[in-house]
């Protein structure tokens, strides 16, 4: 089935909004920089999962599933946007989450759990299968047949849904009658780099896809996944697009001080500037692990040249996760400068 066609339940708002950034384009003084609001995709406050999740849960539904299983960190946006799916769907949520019990709950955690998910907190990583196993189990026993969403939801059958998005960018580019050279979005477990890059060439769209990685990566690995994952995906959807290193473009920044930081989800203080500069020039909110880093890269981007030359139009795909600014740790981590905003009364 062509994928235009393909089966899958309505969980978002579309198209997300495609905007012009007025005052980061006049700060930067080169080309047209636009914003692809995914963060507003819905539900739960959404984020780029719910485009994965509408073909996912399809297949849930239509294989009479009626729980959902999924994975990541404890504060994983994918886990809480597919928790919002489920019990949209009437599905029950299944969290197991890796890194232990917080013994606090906030940011996405909060969520989950407001959502009524069943939180299975795993302290080591590697034993992460073997807990999903005893839970499936456990359900079964009492009548449930599980649906198991991999990890991101990246699998091939959750690519459609960022494949689709960029003929979704092509009609917003039409209507609006703008030209865009270049796409940057974020690269975590795949789905979405490598479903746009398929996009792109799937719709002969006329811009390339960048991408900044989310945790620190040697050179080369992430290419030569992307490169199988996006032909993987490309065979099951049948689109007749092969993906080469060629078209697999990451932006890794300076060796002593990557865009991806020191650490997944470690707070850094380059990262927090570039949360602040399109907050305070656009009243947008990115999150620290993730969009925060590759707006710290599209910044660079388009002020270095290398990858954005001067006069070229830019879009950056905002992904989602600002609920990360209310975990612990980052508010943690920003107070002393944040507090330099308050002032005290005498009143
Ligand atoms: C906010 C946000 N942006 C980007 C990504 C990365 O997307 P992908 O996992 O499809 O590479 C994630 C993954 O969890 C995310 O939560």
């Amino acid at each position: 089935m062509a994928i235009e066609n393909l089966k899958k339940v309505q969980l978002g708002h579309y198209p997300t909004p495609l905007e012009k950034m007025g005052n980061i384009t006049k700060m930067l003084g080169k080309g047209d920089l636009y914003i692809k609001r995914d963060d507003t995709t819905g539900p739960a406050f959404g984020g780029n999962k719910t485009r994965k999740l509408e073909y996912l849960l399809r297949e849930a539904l239509d294989t009479g599933c009626t729980a959902v299983m999924t994975f990541g960190g404890t504060q994983t946006n994918h886990g809480r946007t597919t928790v919002g799916a489920a019990v949209k769907l009437g599905l029950k949520p299944i969290l197991v989450l890796s890194g232990g019990d917080t013994g606090y709950l906030s940011g996405n955690l909060t969520l989950d759990a407001l959502m009524g998910a069943d939180i299975y907190f795993v302290k080591d990583p590697a034993k992460t299968q073997e807990v999903a196993r005893e839970v499936i189990k456990k359900y079964e026993a009492n009548g449930d047949k599980v649906y198991v969403v991999p990890a991101g939801g990246s699998n091939p059958l959750g690519a459609a849904g960022y494949i689709m998005s960029v003929k979704e960018i092509l009609d917003q580019m039409k209507e609006q009658n703008i030209k865009i050279d270049h796409v940057v979005c974020t690269v975590g477990s795949m789905g979405t780099f490598a479903g746009m890059i398929l996009g792109a060439k799937y719709f002969k769209a006329p811009f390339d896809i960048i991408a900044v990685p989310v945790s620190p990566a040697p050179k080369g690995q992430k290419e030569k996944d992307v490169v199988k994952f996006a032909n993987e995906a490309s065979q099951f959807h049948g689109l007749g697009v092969t993906v080469t290193e060629d078209d697999v473009k990451i932006a890794y920044g300076p060796d002593d001080v990557p865009y991806s930081g020191e650490a997944y989800n470690k707070p850094d203080p380059v990262t927090r500037q570039a949360i602040i500069t399109l907050a305070k020039a656009e009243g947008i909110m990115l999150d620290p692990t993730y969009t925060g880093k590759t707006f710290r890269g599209f910044l660079d981007m388009v002020k270095d040249g290398k990858y954005i030359k001067e006069g070229e139009s830019a879009l950056f795909i905002h992904t989602g996760g600002a609920m990360a600014l209310w975990t612990k740790e980052h508010l943690d981590d920003m107070q002393e400068q944040l507090r330099a905003n308050c002032n005290t009364t005498e009143m």
